[in-house]
């Protein structure tokens, strides 16, 4: 029944802290029976046979029971809203409690602080309530139900699918279980409100009214009290930003009971274009995250979150959206904590029915009541500084019904809804303050800044540049948007994590556990691996969002500018290095920088004459130590160059190291972004295109000429020249180059080009001209569905020796691209999972004069003209060296 969002639940409230006595965790070994149907419940609940014991919190999906199942937009099922199928899992969870008799004039109250699943409580075999919405606390007064100072038994019975599961179809695992902690509380103060100025004066209403508020620094000292319902004051309190997150503890006592919840002075409007935080217009260095465990689902822990913070904050990210639900609200405590402007979305999406369940009466109180427990539940956290109505459920009346309950409740937050300016730019004002569109290109935003408008709002892209498998081309054209036009005001990545489920040695993802209908890897596309370990891309996302700048003024002379908004540089230690060639020629440290947020100051730096290609970097590092800038500025001088001038050679190129002579290579192991070729039926990127083409082939002789002149040069080396000429219609191809293979042992990788991490021509900002070392099993980088990885464009030299130090020498005329891997492109094209990649002994080089970009076209902007090869004819040449031992 979707006109029903619950029954029985407490009025939503603000998330507190309390005295133990007053807040007893449940969570642990509850005991679990899993049914087929929600009609099997009741005989289920009496029988005493077929219990088992699982962990609370946790998802009977990652437990041993049923299945998790992935989908993006379509429904896991074919039943229309509201109805759902008739085999339903169902699962049945039960605990016993008590509660002292000390607290019996004191409510008892249950609290879950999820439910995957339509949630139905008994305690003590009487039925309590009902509660819809999976991600916001749901609470019941059980007082009359109770047995005070005895043990009673708490069942919360957990339905699968309900009307609920068409408003919470977000583009990820469906799951069901009890995924966040569960307690009883037995409180006196329900509620507290805060509010706090900028000038120092605050407000803090409660729950009941009748008390007083305390406010702490960060020593423990009290700094300001007042009662409640009354303005109280601080002076020259500490604002909280992102960059600099002052906190207050505010503690309340009413009803003798103290809670307790962090607070803050910051302010958020829309004004003029501009999204102002403490006045100030701010740049979102956001992403899109998901709650992810790879062990434990949406079950995610508190170690996990402090990862995740932690993580973020060392990557210059600044802001999270909290795609597409409210988090446990230990995220929202630590991103107050560290620092990270948060979106708070709620759990909202209806995206199988986009157009139609927005407008459908039967389901405006589901629309209201998720909006109102997000609100209620985090409107003290100085981190939210947008409350956004949910994602992809099109616009409709239930939109603005939410919208106008939380105008009157929350003037102190704009609005956030991607859905009402889907359509246009423009339009939606009663539902979004900013405009946030997904996936709209660097043109449309662009455009969008330089229009004459009476629109007061700026654009915060909600979610761009998709971060599935080796992706995230073209960031650098968005940043570059951002810092030159003041109505862009960034935007979020989508998104943090790859949703890879642990599966023996590998992740698995949608289709792998039998699940159908299934959207394959397409929830593989994070920012990180589910173990957090950062994919490349985000190194580039933490370039372009770094807190300096430098720009050369000539002769020695650096300006340097603070691009934070709110904190000085005083912190961060400068140093600088020139190097020649790749060798350190000489370095020194900058006098600490007062620069002022937004201004710019010059330095001098003294820099020794000398030969060779010449490069001055400036690294900045914080207090602890860690990078959080670095800049690379060419400082003259050019790679010396190689001779050209030899005797013609018909001969193999060593053909003790080079077990397979180059051969032409036009074919990449596809990325997603080249054409999704994981998930069925989706049809994007020049994949499709490439097939048809046969690039895949061996036998290229149908779209290619490939012509080859070796010269033998005065040291011995070959020097090889290639031109590649296209048949007609072979167009804007994944790479034009040459593969080779190199004997088995040739495993130690040096190279002097742009590292360390692999790079792209559209994906590049990040790397530095450098003298590089690795292995050739080291250049391996895992994505989830195995694909293209590992290319070094724009690499003067590169040495692939043995242990011993023999081994080969490769010159770029004047660069070359290159990867060295255990594996062709055909054995990581044939790879569905990691798990099926098996190494080849030998080393398989490739040799790129150019590789198209990487472009985001998985969901978004392909790649741009720029970064794609268009040419009919390709000339490039190389050098190959024996290098011998030392
Ligand atoms: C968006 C959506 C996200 C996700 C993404 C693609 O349209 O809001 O939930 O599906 O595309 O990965
Ligand atoms: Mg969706």
């Amino acid at each position: 029944m979707p006109e029903l969002a619950s029954l029985g639940r407490e009025a939503p409230h603000a998330s507190l802290r309390r005295a133990r006595d007053r807040d007893r965790p449940l969570d642990g070994a509850w005991d679990f029976k899993l049914v087929g149907r929600p009609e099997e419940a009741p005989a289920a609940l009496v029988q005493k046979r077929g219990w088992r014991t699982v962990d609370v919190p946790g998802l009977w999906t990652m437990q041993g029971y049923g299945r998790p199942q992935y989908t993006n937009v379509v429904m896991p099922f074919a039943e229309p809203p509201p109805a759902v199928p008739e085999q339903n899992e169902t699962g049945l969870y039960r605990t016993t409690f008590t509660v002292p008799r000390a607290l019996r004039r004191r409510p008892a109250i249950v609290h879950f602080g999820g439910c995957e699943g339509a949630l139905y409580v008994l305690v003590n075999g009487e039925p309590v309530g009902i509660a819809k919405d999976a991600r916001t606390p749901a609470e019941f007064d059980v007082t009359e139900h109770m047995r005070f100072g005895e043990p009673n038994e708490l069942v919360a019975v957990v339905v699968r699918w309900s009307d609920a599961s068409f408003v919470e179809d977000q583009d990820q695992w469906w799951h069901a279980g009890l995924p966040r902690s569960i307690r009883v509380i037995s409180p006196s103060v329900r509620d507290v409100r805060w509010r706090g100025e900028l000038d120092g004066s605050f407000r803090v209403d409660a729950e009941p009214g009748d008390g007083v508020a305390r406010l702490f620094d960060r020593h423990g000292k009290v700094v300001a009290e007042s009662r409640l319902g009354e303005e109280g004051g601080l002076r020259r309190p500490e604002l909280w930003s992102a960059e600099s997150p002052a906190l207050y503890r505010l503690e309340v006592t009413a009803g003798n009971e103290p809670v307790s919840c962090d607070v803050g002075f910051r302010t958020v409007e829309v004004r003029d274009r501009r999204l102002l935080v403490n006045g100030k217009a701010i740049t979102i260095a956001g992403v899109n995250r998901h709650e992810h465990d790879d062990r434990r689902g949406r079950a995610v822990t508190r170690a996990g979150m402090e990862q995740d913070v932690a993580l973020m904050k060392r990557f210059n990210v600044n802001a999270v959206r909290t795609s597409h639900y409210p988090n446990d609200p230990y995220w929202l405590e630590l991103c107050d904590r560290h620092g990270l402007y948060v979106v708070d979305e709620a759990n909202i999406e209806s995206h199988a029915y986009y157009d139609e369940l927005c407008d459908d009466p039967r389901y405006r109180a589901q629309w209201v009541e998720r909006v109102a427990n997000m609100v209620e539940r985090d409107k003290n956290h100085p981190s939210v500084i947008l409350w956004s109505l949910g994602n992809e459920s099109g616009y409709g009346a239930n939109h603005d019904a939410a919208a106008g309950w939380v105008r009157r409740r929350d003037p102190s937050r704009p609005l956030h809804y991607e859905g009402a300016i889907k359509l246009d730019l423009h339009g939606g004002r009663a539902a979004t303050d900013v405009v946030c569109p997904m996936y709209a290109d660097v043109d449309t935003i662009v455009a969008f800044a330089e229009e004459e408008t009476g629109d007061p709002r700026p654009l915060v892209l909600c979610e761009y540049s998709h971060a599935m498998g080796n992706s995230n081309g073209g960031l650098a054209d968005y940043w570059a948007a951002f810092r030159r036009h003041g109505a862009l005001q960034g935007g979020f990545v989508w998104e943090w994590v790859d949703h890879g489920i642990r599966d023996g040695d590998r992740w698995s993802y949608g289709g792998d556990f039998g699940d159908e209908p299934h959207d394959g890897n397409f929830c593989a596309d994070g920012l990180v691996w589910p173990d957090r370990t950062p994919h490349p891309a985000l190194e580039e996302l933490k370039f372009l969002a770094q807190p300096v700048d430098v720009t050369s003024r000539g002769a020695g002379r650096y300006r340097i500018r603070n691009r934070r908004d709110f904190t000085s540089l005083a912190d961060l230690t400068v140093t600088w290095e020139l190097t020649a060639d790749g060798e350190p020629v000489s370095d020194g440290k900058l006098p600490a920088l007062r620069i002022e947020p937004g201004d710019a100051k010059d330095v001098s730096v003294l820099l020794p004459a000398g030969d060779g290609e010449r490069f001055v970097t400036f690294r900045f590092h914080d207090a602890e130590g860690r990078e959080v800038a670095r800049v690379q500025l060419p400082a003259g001088g050019r790679p010396a160059r190689a001779a050209r001038r030899g005797k013609a050679f018909a001969g193999e190129l060593f053909p003790d190291l080079v077990v397979a002579q180059p051969r032409l290579q036009l074919w990449r192991a596809p990325t997603d972004n080249d054409g999704l070729p994981l998930v069925a039926d989706k049809h994007v990127g020049p994949l499709d295109r490439w097939l048809a083409l046969g690039l895949d082939r061996d036998d290229l002789s149908a779209v290619a000429t490939h012509t080859e002149r070796r010269r033998e040069l005065p040291d011995g080396s070959i020097l090889v020249e290639n031109t590649v000429e296209l048949a007609d219609g072979v167009d804007d191809l994944p790479r034009v180059g040459v593969v080779l293979h190199l004997r088995p042992g040739l495993e130690q990788l040096e190279w002097y080009g742009r590292g360390p991490w692999e790079a792209y021509s559209d994906r590049l900002s990040s790397t530095v001209v450098g003298r590089f070392r690795s292995t050739v099993t080291g250049e391996y980088v895992p994505y989830i569905a195995p694909q293209e990885h590992g290319h070094h464009p724009d690499t003067r030299w590169l040495r692939l020796t043995d242990e011993r130090g023999e081994g080969i020498e490769v010159r770029g005329v004047p660069t070359i691209g290159f990867g060295a891997s255990h594996f062709t492109a055909g054995d990581l094209t044939a790879a569905r999972h990691t798990d099926e990649l098996v190494p080849r002994a030998e080393t398989i080089l490739s040799l790129d004069h150019a590789q198209r970009g990487l472009g985001t076209a998985s969901c978004g902007p392909d790649t741009a003209e720029a970064h794609r090869l268009r040419e009919r004819r390709y000339a490039f040449a190389y050098v190959v060296r024996r290098i011998s031992a030392p």
